[in-house]
């Protein structure tokens, strides 16, 4: 039997994070799929060599979990190119989804097919046969739900089928996927026990722990925030709310469009433009350096307050509550606005986080520290077991 690799995956609706082994491999991929055929056409015959792979992920997926077998898709970048590509709609349920599915074995794959994992995996022809553990989460409502079974055992019941296709280095590579243990927690539980613990679950912030925390999670399409009572997430008071900051970068897009007719090619530009240290809110038009600071301004700001006002909803809700602790890749821009708002309006207690990459990689390391935590506990158990019993 072949070792199980470790993987922690957080399927955001804005993208997916997912984290390694000893930590040795990380993936950032848009959480974006759009239906496609066998032969993408290929630009230049060279592309296919020296293109990044993750720029031109083209698959086919088969697995039983899945409502549409066998299905072709383009995943990520690539996808966003196609204009029926589709993203998660805030309404849905995240473990109901194909798109789901699709981005974790894509993701999964690609680890798998990496050259510094040749070893890890035993290979014959164009075929790897890859063993996971996974650590992954699905929002609290759907975890109250209790939709977190099934999604479980979608995965653990059956072997999962990438195939490379027309993508960079992989092409003709097959990647079957076979979950040893899969562990689902619930998203805001998650975020808590990173804030808390560290990587071997040893307690490091002592402060916290008994306090009654919420932790607003701001991502691209939805809003979480949880509540964190006697060490555990209130499963009644957790809210989870259709906003998020995607809509607000593509305002700013379309506004930087029209009026000074400039054509950004995504919303990562936009947070580029809004987040970077040097010439922060400036474009350049025409060649001439140029402000957009009052469409920004004005956008973030909206959304911002948006923002402030759910978090007073559920305060008002939760009135003993000590800190509420801003994460997300939204937290991120909106930092400024909401402390400004903050210090001008109700002074509650809140927290952000200095480190962007913390801040948007806080469900993965939190999957990260609890599926390890899972493994090394197993481990011993099994260890003990079979040990003979001194006496
Ligand atoms: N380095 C960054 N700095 C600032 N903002 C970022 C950064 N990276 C991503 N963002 C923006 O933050 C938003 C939310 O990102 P995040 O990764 O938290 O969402 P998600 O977890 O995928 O989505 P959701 O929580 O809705 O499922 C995105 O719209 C993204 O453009
Ligand atoms: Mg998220």
């Amino acid at each position: 039997m072949t070792k199980s690799r470790i993987a922690a995956v957080d399927v955001g609706n804005d993208s997916i994070k997912a984290i390694f082994g000893e930590f040795d491999n990380e993936l950032n991929i848009p959480n974006i799929v759009a239906r496609d055929t066998e032969d993408r056409p290929v630009i230049g015959i060279e592309e296919l060599d020296t293109k990044d792979p993750l720029d031109g992920i083209h698959i086919r997926v088969h697995s039983p979990a899945l409502k549409e077998n066998n299905a072709i898709y383009r995943v990520g970048n690539l996808a966003t190119k196609s204009d029926n590509a589709t993203e998660l709609d805030p309404g849905s349920s995240k473990s109901e989804e194909d798109q789901t599915l699709i981005m974790l074995f894509a993701t999964l794959a690609l680890d798998a097919v990496n050259e510094d994992n040749a070893k890890l995996f035993p290979k014959s022809k164009n075929v790897i046969d890859a063993n996971y553990t996974l650590g992954t989460g699905l929002p609290l409502r759907e975890v109250k739900e209790g939709k977190d079974a099934g999604y479980r055992s979608k995965l653990v019941g059956s072997v999962h089928q990438v195939e490379f296709l027309v993508t960079p280095k992989y092409q003709g590579l097959k990647v079957n996927i076979k979950f040893d243990e899969v562990k689902v927690y619930p998203e805001g539980f998650a975020a808590y026990i990173n804030l808390v613990m560290d990587n071997s679950l040893k307690i490091i912030n002592k402060d916290l722990i008994d306090r009654r925390i919420l932790i607003q999670d701001i991502g691209g399409l939805s809003t979480d925030i949880a509540v964190i009572k006697n060490r555990n997430v209130d499963d009644d008071k957790a809210q989870g709310f259709n906003l998020g900051v995607s809509e607000a970068l593509e305002q700013i897009r379309e506004e930087i469009r029209s009026k000074h007719g400039v054509e950004l090619d995504s919303r990562t530009d936009v947070v580029e433009i809004i987040t970077r240290k040097n010439d922060r809110n400036h474009i350049m038009v025409k060649g001439s350096r140029t402000s957009v600071h009052d469409i920004t301004d004005r956008i973030l700001l909206e959304l911002a307050k948006k923002q402030y006002r759910l978090l007073r909803n559920v305060w008002a809700k939760n009135s003993q509550t000590e800190i509420c602790y801003f994460v997300g890749g939204g937290a991120t821009v909106l930092k400024e606005y909401i402390k400004t708002l903050n210090n001008n309006l109700d002074g509650y207690n809140i927290e952000f986080f200095e480190d962007e990459k913390e801040s948007i990689w806080m469900m993965a390391n939190a999957y990260y520290k609890l599926i390890m935590d899972y493994v090394k506990k197993s481990e011993k158990s099994s260890k003990a077991a079979s040990e003979p019993v001194k006496s």
